[in-house]
């Protein structure tokens, strides 16, 4: 594909490919105006994680946290998915064994589509009382009572959090189990928009690679791990993933109609 930042190589490995994973960060939603997080104006770059993003830090301020975690939700759910979300909606529709898996707590993949999801840092649209356990779910465009200060759950009175990893948190455990199973069964692997510097998350193309798949980053700059993969796909994920997805499928198709 002359004129193209990505191979030929990557276009017929995804052409033929039949066991896809790909793990997305940040930079998959930067273009439906969500900050990244490490980017220069990023998240950390305005505020301390460990003032927000820990238990501690909610326990001591629940109305601080609440009220940080109010306005992200706020800005998630008025953003729309754009045409990088887009993109891996219409290749799971081709592909037999198709696993998505996101750090984003932003709810846009599901929004877009995009049905076998992992979220391996949880999804801001829920949420969950700390004492009971009963949890919250935004139910499509429709938003949950406001975390307004010290929400409080409506059953046992307990306080209520957002459903994502905090720093010092475990991950969900089922969602690791089954994020580096598709890593360890793919054929291709992506790796979009992630800085990789938080692992276990990092580690996902990095097992997919060691398993033998073919394992392709799409940033606009080269990741902490980019040395350790295939190939760095140069640009935004908004404008190179629809062409890298039209490319592979076109492929696809012309490889069906020689084989039949
Ligand atoms: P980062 O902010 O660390 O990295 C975002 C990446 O996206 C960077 O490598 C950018 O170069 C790239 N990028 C920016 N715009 C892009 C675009 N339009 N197209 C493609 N790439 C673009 O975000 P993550 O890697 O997602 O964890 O961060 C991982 C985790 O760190 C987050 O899930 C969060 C944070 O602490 C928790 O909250 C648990």
């Amino acid at each position: 594909m002359q004129g193209e930042p990505f191979s030929d190589e990557l276009t017929k490995r995804l052409a033929r490919a039949r066991s896809v994973v790909v793990l997305t960060g940040a930079g998959i939603s930067a273009e439906s105006g969500i900050a990244t997080f490490r980017d220069a104006g990023g998240i950390w770059s305005k505020f301390r994680p460990e003032e927000l993003a820990n238990v501690e830090a909610f326990l001591a301020n629940p109305d601080l946290v609440q009220g940080w975690y109010r306005e992200r939700k706020r800005i998630a759910s008025e953003a729309q998915p754009n045409p990088g979300h887009e993109a891996l909606v219409t290749l799971e529709a081709e592909i037999e064994d198709f696993t998505l898996i996101t750090q984003n707590v932003d709810n846009l993949h599901r929004r877009a589509g995009s049905r076998n999801v992992v979220e391996l840092h949880g999804n801001i649209a829920r949420s969950y009382c700390i004492d009971c356990n009963a949890s919250y779910e935004e139910q499509g465009e429709q938003s949950e009572p406001d975390l307004n200060a010290a929400a409080r759950c409506e059953d046992c009175g307990g306080l209520i959090r957002p459903d994502v990893v905090w720093f010092g948190e475990l991950l969900p455990a089922d969602a690791i189990e089954q994020a580096f199973q598709a890593a360890r069964r793919a054929s291709v692997c992506l790796s979009i928009g992630t800085s990789a510097v938080v692992y276990p998350a990092a580690d996902v193309p990095l097992a997919a690679r060691t398993n033998g798949a073919y394992v392709a980053e799409i940033n606009v700059e080269p990741s902490a791990i980019a040395a350790m993969l295939n190939e760095t796909v140069l640009g935004r994920s908004g404008k190179v993933l629809p062409c890298l997805v039209d490319a592979a499928l076109q492929a696809r198709q012309s490889m069906n109609q020689q084989a039949s």
